[in-house]
């Protein structure tokens, strides 16, 4: 299949399908961050229209997540924005779509999400809500049940307290990358094109 991996700098999703021998691509206005040659560096708006079977799409969750909601007075331009964006990922024309974001005001602006998963179930011992939002794609099976862990664990491998991370504690970058178990569950479990 050919697979567009959008907002995606770290290349784990792009990587676990193109494991399985799909021609993924990521895209993200960042350069890749392993330096594959499968990255467009630009708006994902440039290339959706290329013809692609499926999209998983991570957009930015900075002006959406509701772990942010004390500063959403301060922030309705942008936050209209954001959810134009995702709306408009939702309405690309390709046949499959996976959306994912953490708890936001997509559920309550737009829809509610058709699953919410967690890194535990995937073999990684940690909790963080991960929404999503599914266009002819099945709900994703858990692969790994776990502990749901003390600490809150990066999918980069670093760890803080889960109180830090709650309260936003570590860079955006680091926890804004997809976990191996998520990325490796969607390659194996999402493989056809039926
Ligand atoms: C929440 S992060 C997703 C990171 C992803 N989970 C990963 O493992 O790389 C959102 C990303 O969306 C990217 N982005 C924002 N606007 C974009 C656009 N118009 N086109 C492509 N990427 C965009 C940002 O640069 C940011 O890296």
């Amino acid at each position: 299949m050919k697979i567009l991996i959008a907002c995606e700098y770290s290349g784990t999703v792009r990587e676990a399908f193109r494991a399985n021998g799909h021609d993924a691509i990521s895209c993200d206005l960042l350069p890749s961050d392993d330096g594959k040659p499968h990255h467009y560096q630009g708006d994902v708006f440039d290339i959706i229209n290329n013809g692609w079977d499926m999209m998983i799409a991570h957009p930015p969750c900075t002006h959406l997540a509701v772990s942010g909601a004390a500063w959403f007075k301060y922030k309705v331009k942008e936050q209209a924005e954001a959810l134009d964006f995702v709306r408009a990922l939702m309405d690309a024309p390709i046949k499959k779509i996976c959306i994912e974001n953490p708890i936001s005001v997509i559920s309550t602006r737009i829809r509610k999400p058709d699953q919410i998963i967690h890194p535990w179930q995937f073999g990684h011992e940690t909790t963080k809500a991960t929404c999503l939002w599914l266009k002819n794609l099945d709900l994703l099976t858990p692969t790994n049940i776990v502990s749901k862990g003390e600490r809150k664990v990066y999918a980069s491998g670093k760890s803080s307290p889960m109180w830090h991370a709650k309260t936003g504690g570590g860079s955006g970058k680091l926890r804004s990358k997809t976990f191996q178990g998520i990325a490796n569950a969607m390659a194996e479990q999402w493989d056809s094109l039926r």
